[in-house]
C-alpha cells in the first residue's frame, strides 16, 4: 500500500468512530478528505459537522453535510483530523495545509480527539517536520528572531494567507525534547495566534494505516 492508498484506509477506518446523527468536529488535509467522502459513501448521516478550514467545509457541504458555526454547539463528541507528524504520547505536528488554528480550537472543543495518519507520520522524536507557527503579519519579524533565539530556523510559507488573514512561519531544525513546555514558549510569544503543536490537547486515538492494514493506538 503506497501512502495516498494508507491515508484512504485510515479514512475509513475512521467511519467507525462515528455515530449517527452525532455533531462531529472535521480537520483539514488529505488524508481527513479520504474520511469525508468515506462518510458519504457509508451513508452515514450526520447531524452536522464543525469544520476546522474553508477547504473542509467545502467538501463537507459537496457531499451534503451540513456545515455548523462552532459558536452554536456546545460540545462534540468526537474530533477527527490528521498530523504532520505524532509520537508515541499520541503528540502531533500539525498545520502542514495551514490550519492550525481552527483545528486546535474544534479540538479543545471535543471529548475524543481521533488522529488518522499513514506509517510516514509516526516519530520518536517531533520536529524533523518543520513546525508550523500562525503569526499576526505586523508581528512576523519579531517572532521570527524568537523563534530562532529558540534554536529553530523559522521560513515565512510565501504566498499563503490563513483562514484568519494571517501568515505562516515553518520552522526547522527544532529539537522537541519537551513538547508540552515548547508549545507553552511558543505561545507565549505576543504576535503568535497558535503553535502547531498539539500537546497538551493530543490525540487519544491514533488509527495508524501501514502496509499490514490499520492499527488502533492509545497513548
Ligand atoms: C492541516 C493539518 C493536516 O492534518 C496535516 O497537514 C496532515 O495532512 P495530510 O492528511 O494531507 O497528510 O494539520 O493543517
Amino acid at each position: 500500500m503506497d501512502s495516498e492508498a494508507q491515508k484512504a484506509a485510515a479514512g475509513r477506518a475512521a467511519v467507525d468512530e462515528v455515530r449517527e446523527g452525532q455533531v462531529i468536529g472535521v480537520g483539514t488535509g488529505s488524508t481527513v478528505n479520504h474520511f469525508i467522502d468515506a462518510l458519504a459513501e457509508r451513508g452515514i448521516r450526520l447531524g452536522g459537522a464543525v469544520s476546522s478550514s474553508e477547504a473542509t467545509s467545502e467538501r463537507l457541504r459537496g457531499h451534503g453535510i451540513d456545515v455548523l458555526e462552532l459558536n452554536d454547539v456546545d460540545q462534540l463528541p468526537v474530533y477527527i483530523d490528521g498530523a504532520d507528524e505524532i509520537n508515541r504520547h499520541l503528540q502531533m505536528i500539525k498545520g502542514g495545509g495551514g490550519a492550525l488554528t481552527r483545528e486546535k480550537i474544534v479540538a479543545a472543543v471535543a471529548r475524543r480527539f481521533v488522529c488518522i495518519a499513514d506509517a510516514s507520520k509516526r516519530v520518536d522524536m517531533l520536529g524533523a517536520f518543520p513546525l508550523p507557527v500562525e503569526v499576526i503579519p505586523m508581528a512576523r519579524s519579531y517572532v521570527a528572531r524568537e523563534l530562532a533565539a529558540l534554536g529553530g530556523q523559522p521560513e515565512l510559507r510565501r504566498g499563503f494567507t490563513t483562514d484568519n488573514g494571517n501568515v505562516i512561519l515553518d520552522v526547522r531544525n527544532l529539537k522537541i525534547m519537551k513538547p508540552i513546555e515548547m508549545e507553552r514558549t511558543i505561545n507565549n510569544i505576543p504576535g503568535v495566534v497558535t503553535v502547531g503543536l498539539f500537546a497538551q490537547r493530543r490525540a487519544d486515538l491514533l488509527l495508524l494505516a501501514g502496509a499490514n492494514g490499520v492499527e488502533q493506538i492509545t497513548a
